[in-house]
């Protein structure tokens, strides 16, 4: 069963809250310490780097996102700190983890307030934008090409998926009607028109589950966070901290498991932390968010 607290996100709520979310609660997690070297895999627009490089003396970052605009905006954001950081343009799959190397490893997983801002980048569906939603756009699969050319089958098959979509089967049919569809809001409008009334005005969009859909499979993103899980932990030191924040149940799960599986970890949030009353009041994003922290240990038997 889906829990409450992740829902899918409002893609407006979203778009309107540039505050990383549960920023103390990381900086804890992490234990960061002064010296320290941490690896931020999802730098987003900066704001967990920048309270990990300010929670204690001269700790360095590395810091990874693969869409260029975010990362070209997080030097921007974080020149103060000179060569303190260091960015680099990578999938968190394909980057080399070096192992051995951090005190602490960081993922804020999914899209960034800064991609939902940009309607041209397709993510939302309250601005009319191409279907575009890849957050590395050096990639060639478009949110166009899955719902213009996939079959009504599959793509059934993912909103029910990735989107936990019940209504999986008649939102695809009505998609396949009609088609060819270009813009965010041509899809949405066609989404919305096939569901039952009492869904359309439901708490959340009727859209946003399929967009939700769409956005993990152009990125690959449940593939990624695999293999994300399967090298990071090589690559801390042995005391060493990784956190990490997801938004739905299909993220936070293999987070779960593959923390608690990894032979080189010791989980150490029995139950995931997740946002106070206060921050969801500040920023709504954060009422989907759940962390997990584990730590490296020292041997493995
Ligand atoms: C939620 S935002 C991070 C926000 C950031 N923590 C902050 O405080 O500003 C997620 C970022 O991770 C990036 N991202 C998502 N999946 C990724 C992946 N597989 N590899 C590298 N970057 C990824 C996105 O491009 C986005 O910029």
């Amino acid at each position: 069963m889906k829990s409450d607290l992740q829902t899918p996100l409002d893609l407006e709520e979203l778009a309107f809250s540039h505050i990383s979310v549960l920023g103390r609660e990381v900086v804890e997690g992490l234990a960061v310490r002064p010296g320290g070297h941490y690896l931020d895999v999802t730098v987003g627009g900066g704001g967990h780097s920048r309270l990990i490089l300010e929670a204690a003396e001269d700790v360095r970052v590395t810091a990874v996102d693969q869409d260029e605009d975010a990362l070209a905006a997080a030097r921007k954001e974080l020149a103060e700190f000179g060569d303190r950081i260091q960015f680099i343009y990578s999938n968190f799959a394909d980057y080399e983890f070096p192992p051995n190397t951090f005190n602490g490893i960081l993922a804020d997983l999914g899209v960034s307030s800064y991609h939902l801002d940009q309607a041209e980048r397709g993510f939302s569906f309250r601005q009319a934008a191409n279907l575009d939603m890849r957050m590395d756009r050096g990639r060639s699969l478009t949110a166009a090409d899955v719902i213009n050319n996939w079959d009504e089958a599959e793509l059934a098959d993912i909103f029910f998926k990735y989107g936990e979509e019940r209504l999986s089967r008649r939102i695809a049919r009505r998609i396949v009607e009609r088609r060819p569809l270009h813009t965010t809001t041509e899809l949405a409008d066609a989404i919305a028109s096939s569901v039952p009334p009492k869904y359309r005005y439901g708490r959340i969009h009727p859209a946003t589950r399929v967009f939700q859909a769409l956005r993990i499979v152009v990125n690959d993103e449940l593939k990624s966070l695999e293999t994300f899980l399967d090298k990071a932990p090589n690559a801390l030191v042995p005391g060493g901290r990784i956190a990490i924040i997801s938004f739905h149940s299909l993220e936070d799960r293999p987070v779960k498991h593959g923390l608690r599986n990894s032979p080189l970890l010791k989980v150490l949030t029995k139950k995931p932390i997740i946002a106070q009353e206060e921050e969801i009041s500040k920023n709504p994003r954060s009422r989907s968010a759940k962390l997990r922290v584990a730590e490296r240990v020292l041997n493995i038997e």
